[in-house]
């Protein structure tokens, strides 16, 4: 199989393309490197993908039709480019619109003129907002979300449906659930709070602690679009939560990884942010249904593998 993976230069991208390099498939990596990190980074992330002949590379914008109108024909396309990160999004949404709405259409019509039979898309589980269940499951409202980002996310996902209501494109949108490992966006808790704790400075702690994510090991992320992939010869349309199915709390967090890296981390307490929600757990029992998906890695390994992963970055 060939594979379009869009934002493949990302922290979920990269491990993605790795994955199906693996696996004996090809894979065209499109990135445009832009973004709120360094693109020297997300080029390193590429580095094992570049041992593989039947992996290609191209530095292009998924709004650009030229660039597009000049990548090859694939069998299927797993699109994880986007503006990512949820507080961003209040301060600054138009590039969020630009890139997760504009640039999701562009993909789409480019799928429609190579008659790709299957798409992957990288929802979040911020559609969700503050859901007052205690596990969003796919069913559950996502009429009000917090922020920019999980709207577009959740137009993105309207968007895919439209389309195979229209054409028979096979579509699984997957609800990622905080995800994280190595090569973790260097913005995301996990990876902030290791750099900041490194440098003995304090940690920001938005709340009393209580707030909570259902943190995803990288590796289930990677293993649900392998489920989801199949799943979509069916050439239908479905969400998919992709998370832990359970809840980390931010002071566990915190405390977890002070112990992990044998220091005590000082926090600095701040108002609650108006666009985090406050607590995110997965129900997994469609994705578990009708995808096969089954998270492997819990937390704690999950956390010695993303600080192996730091301090090997980092020395
Ligand atoms: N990391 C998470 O916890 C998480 C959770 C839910 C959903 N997601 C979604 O998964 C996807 C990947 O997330 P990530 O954490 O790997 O983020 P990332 O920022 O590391 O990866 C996104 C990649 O997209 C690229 N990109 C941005 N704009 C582009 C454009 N116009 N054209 C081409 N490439 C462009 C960036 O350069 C980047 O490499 C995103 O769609 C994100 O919204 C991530």
């Amino acid at each position: 199989m060939k594979l379009l993976v869009t934002g493949g230069a990302g922290f979920i991208g990269s491990h993605v393309c790795d994955a199906f390099l693996a696996d004996g498939h090809d894979v065209v990596a499109l990135d445009s490197l832009e973004g709120h990190y360094d693109p020297e980074t997300k080029l390193c992330n590429l580095a094992s993908a570049r041992d593989y002949t039947s992996f290609q590379f191209v530095k292009g914008d998924v709004r650009d039709s030229t660039c597009l109108s000049e990548l090859p024909s694939v069998d299927a396309v797993v699109h994880l480019a986007a503006r990512s990160g949820v507080r961003p999004s209040l301060r600054e949404p138009w590039p969020y619109i630009d890139v997760n709405v504009s640039g999701t259409q562009k993909v789409l019509h480019w799928t429609r003129t190579r008659s790709v039979p299957r798409l992957i898309f990288a929802s979040s589980s911020s559609v969700y907002g503050n859901n007052s269940n205690q596990a969003s499951a796919e069913t559950d409202s996502v009429e009000q979300p917090l922020s920019p980002y999980a709207e577009t996310k959740r137009l993105g996902e309207t968007m895919m449906e439209a389309e195979t209501g229209t054409r028979g494109l096979g579509v699984a949108c997957l609800r990622i659930f905080s995800a994280y490992g190595p090569r973790q966006r260097p913005d995301l808790a996990l990876h902030k709070f290791a750099r900041l704790l490194c440098n003995g400075d304090q940690l920001p702690l938005f709340g009393d602690g209580s707030s909570g994510r259902d943190y995803t090991f990288i590796d289930d992320v990677v293993d649900s679009v392998r489920c989801a992939l199949d799943w979509t010869e069916k050439g239908t349309f479905d969400v998919f939560n992709v998370g832990a199915g359970k809840t980390v709390l931010l002071r566990e967090l915190i405390d977890s990884l002070g112990r992990e890296m044998g220091l005590l981390p000082m926090v600095k307490r701040l108002q609650p942010h108006a666009a985090d929600v406050h607590s995110t757990r997965a129900d997994l029992t469609h994705s578990h249904a009708v995808l096969g998906y089954r998270p492997k890695t819990h937390f704690p390994e999950g956390l010695s593998r993303f600080m192996a992963w730091f301090r090997k970055a980092t020395s």
